[in-house]
């Protein structure tokens, strides 16, 4: 991200919900988004933009989309962002996906 800021990239946050993973149902997730009063999606998704990320979600549900886009209201606390930063996977990417390898279209 810091690379990406100093040379005006913008980083996408792909699958940003997990991609049908067990993302949507983690309990920090789900306290984070009680706190708020905003869905485990939403939560998420502020969290990325919150640094700094561009996520595209993908829904097929027109309501679930606007839920996706109502997400910069969202103020979440350096407490809140550090929990779910903690989530972070080792490899930071969902299973089989190391970038220096894998590539999707
Ligand atoms: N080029 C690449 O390298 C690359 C890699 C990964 C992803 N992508 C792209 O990134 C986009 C998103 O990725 P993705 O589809 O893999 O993962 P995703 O957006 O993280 O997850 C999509 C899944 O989350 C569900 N979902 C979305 N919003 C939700 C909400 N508010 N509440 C509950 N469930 C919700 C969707 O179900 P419903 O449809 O039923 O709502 C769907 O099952 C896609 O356009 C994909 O093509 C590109």
């Amino acid at each position: 991200m810091v690379y990406h800021e100093a040379n005006g990239i913008i980083t996408e946050a792909r699958s940003p919900v997990g991609r049908g993973t067990d993302l949507l149902s983690n309990p920090v997730i789900a306290e984070v988004a009680a706190e708020h009063g905003v869905s485990p999606a939403q939560a998420i998704l502020a969290w990325q933009v919150r640094v700094g990320a561009l996520p595209i979600p993908k829904s097929k549900s027109v309501a679930r989309q606007r839920e996706n886009l109502d997400v910069f209201g969202v103020v979440l606390t350096e407490a809140n962002m550090a929990r779910i930063g903690s989530l972070a996977r080792p490899d930071g990417r969902l299973a089989n996906q190391e970038p220096s390898v894998y590539q999707e279209f």
